[in-house]
């Protein structure tokens, strides 16, 4: 090696030791005689210092330094000057007095400064990851990213689980998103699928016998790129045999604990991981992931508006819809632009509008408010005892805001939903201290697809009915509950997974309640309805987004900040350009011809 140690390691107890440090000109600072530089490797930096009464021939090298310039050096540890110690770092305490420094590489200016923790434009870091690596944000983030895979590595590995690789290339079935499709040179006009998760292949290795199967999964996705979603991701994937549903939950808060008590000590979780019904997420946070480190929860008042004198209100009631609200707290001072802008929030979210009653500060309660104390858009068309029934029901006192929607009751939920995300974010509710995971379990089997009018999986297709609605599942589709469960962090979807379906007939069952034909069945899934009929073992399983994950421990806001390499917002690679157009010759060798753009 170029080096006998690493910069971050040294510290008094080396004093006097003779080292080779290689690394990164990090700074340098001329003082007249003396040349400081910060030397930085991935451990850390450690000061060296050149003297020109040491070494001539070395200290005029050194004012050549610039820097990102790769050095090596030579010299030895002695502790700093008193009063000259810096104890932000961990090497502050001690210098290496150099003799000898040798320029390994030069460094044009770079693009950014790596020295310092400033905001940089997103597309240039991308451009440039590999000098966006070496600052301290995304270096952090990738050791961290290296730990908690390791961990989740040696916790399966303790349970009994074997890592297994499954193929990258492999034939395109629906599974929810759209393929990535690679065209086959050996076979003219047919095409390999990147998975979009190794689902049927773990539920093959179950069939085969492996019993307890995990994989650190690459999973490929052809959707709209998004702050949590990547085209490409990871997985820690997992599948086990003679599991039942509170076997897989049992894994993951086990091992999601002690993930946390590893790497963040110091944060709370709620312990045991709450498990919240689908219906009652919809129906109390009007999500499938609530953040539940905060209430505001969503109230139903329909009953109280049933005979309002405002028409949507009475309407909307009249014809089967819900009107429901929430209480944001202490926010009966929003303004007219405030508002607007919640309104116009909550028709981007698919709602017809948002009736908003603001509760006067001043009043010293509700039971001295009166309708003049009220501030609403449909004031003239509400008693003061609807106000108080509502302000009751939503656990509102004067100085809140009541946000209300009217509508049909999917809609009224998600829009509630996601203005109470808002709304909790904007007001900072959240503990910041507090990881809040949570199972949601009790999933529908099927939810209706509205575009293409046929049902669809909530899951996916292999996810087994609970065994007390097998009796309805030809009869009653909607009626029917899955055996899937959803691990959730502070409002997002981290992990997904079930207890799957082992027979042939079953499955063959649940496709053709989801319009597909016997021919279509055989086409796309025959090699998994093959493989049921040879002595398959009930199994289920679950996988969980490594990416998102990483991204909530690290605190970050995208995924892109735990991910060395990842695509922009707009699916592109800034650090090679890809995609790419590629040549003729290629294209005619996967005899592939392009259409005129
Ligand atoms: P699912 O599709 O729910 O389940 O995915 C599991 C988890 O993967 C993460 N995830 C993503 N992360 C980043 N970018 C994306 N585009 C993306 N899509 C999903 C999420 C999600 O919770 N085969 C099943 C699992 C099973 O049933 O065992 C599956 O993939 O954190």
């Amino acid at each position: 090696m170029l080096k006998s140690h690493n910069c971050g390691e040294l510290n008094r107890g080396h004093k006097e030791y003779i080292v080779t440090l290689a690394g990164w000109v990090d700074r340098r600072r001329d003082h007249g005689g003396l040349i400081f530089i910060d030397l930085r490797d991935r451990s850390g930096i450690a000061q060296v210092v050149f003297n020109p009464e040491t070494s001539r021939e070395c200290h005029e090298l050194a004012s050549q330094l610039r820097n990102e310039y790769v050095v090596m050096i030579k010299g030895r540890v002695s502790l700093r000057p008193e009063g000259t110690e810096n104890l932000k770092i961990a090497t502050g305490e001690i210098e290496i007095l150099a003799d000898t420094v040798k320029i390994l590489n030069t460094s044009k200016t770079t693009p950014f400064y790596i020295n310092e923790d400033i905001e940089i434009d997103e597309n240039l870091r991308l451009k440039y990851r590999y000098l966006d690596i070496r600052r301290d944000r995304m270096k952090n983030n990738i050791i961290l990213r290296h730990r908690v895979v390791k961990m989740m590595r040696d916790y399966m590995d303790s349970k009994g689980f074997i890592e297994i690789e499954t193929p990258i290339l492999i034939k395109r079935t629906p599974e929810g998103a759209r393929d990535y499709l690679v065209p086959s040179r050996v076979y003219p006009g047919k095409f390999y699928a990147l998975p979009q998760s190794p689902q049927q292949l773990k539920q093959l290795l179950m069939v085969a016998g492996m019993e307890k199967y995990y994989q650190i999964a690459k999973c490929f996705r052809d959707e709209d790129t998004r702050a949590d979603r990547q085209p490409e991701f990871t997985q820690l994937d997992i599948e086990m045999s003679f599991a039942e549903e509170e076997d897989v939950i049992g894994l993951l808060e086990d091992l999601f604990t002690k993930i946390m008590e590893t790497i963040k000590p110091d944060k709370k979780i709620i312990k045991p991981f709450p498990r919240i019904t689908y219906s009652d997420a919809m129906e109390r946070y009007g999500s499938d992931k609530p953040d539940i480190r905060f209430g505001m929860e969503i109230k139903d008042l329909t009953d109280l508006l049933a005979r309002s004198e405002f028409a949507v209100f009475s309407s909307t009631v009249a014809q089967g819809g819900k009107v429901k609200g929430i209480c944001a707290p202490g926010c009966a001072g929003f303004t007219r632009t405030q508002i607007n802008e919640l309104n116009e929030m909550a028709k981007g979210f698919g709602a017809k509008g948002l009736v908003t009653i603001l509760l006067d500060p001043s009043v010293k309660s509700l039971d001295d408010l009166g309708i003049d104390n009220v501030k609403s858009q449909i004031v003239k068309f509400l008693t003061i005892e609807q106000v108080k029934e509502m302000a009751v029901r939503l656990g509102s006192n004067t100085g809140d805001m009541l946000l209300i929607v009217a509508g049909d009751d999917e809609t009224v939920s998600s829009t509630l939903g996601r203005l109470r995300s808002e709304m909790g974010r904007r007001l900072e509710l959240a503990d910041p201290n507090l990881f809040a995971y949570c199972f949601i379990v009790n999933f529908p089997l099927f939810s209706w697809d509205n575009k293409i009018n046929r049902w669809e999986s909530m899951h996916h297709p292999f996810t087994a009915p609970k065994e007390k609605d097998m009796a309805i599942l030809d009869t009653n589709p909607a009626g029917v509950y899955g055996q899937h469960y959803d691990m959730v962090l502070n409002g997002y979807e981290i992990g997904g997974g079930s207890i799957r379906i082992y027979n042939s007939d079953l499955q063959r069952k649940v496709f053709k309640i989801m319009g597909y034909t016997d021919e279509s069945v055989d086409q796309l899934f025959g090699h998994l309805l093959e493989a049921f009929s040879y002595g398959a073992p009930p199994h289920g399983g679950v996988a969980v987004g490594i990416d998102r994950i990483l991204m909530l421990l690290t605190g970050e806001s995208t995924i892109r900040e735990v991910i060395p390499f990842p695509k922009n917002q707009n699916a592109f690679d800034l650090c090679f350009g890809a995609p790419a157009t590629v040549s003729e010759e290629d294209l005619a060798e996967l005899h592939i011809s392009l259409k005129e753009q």
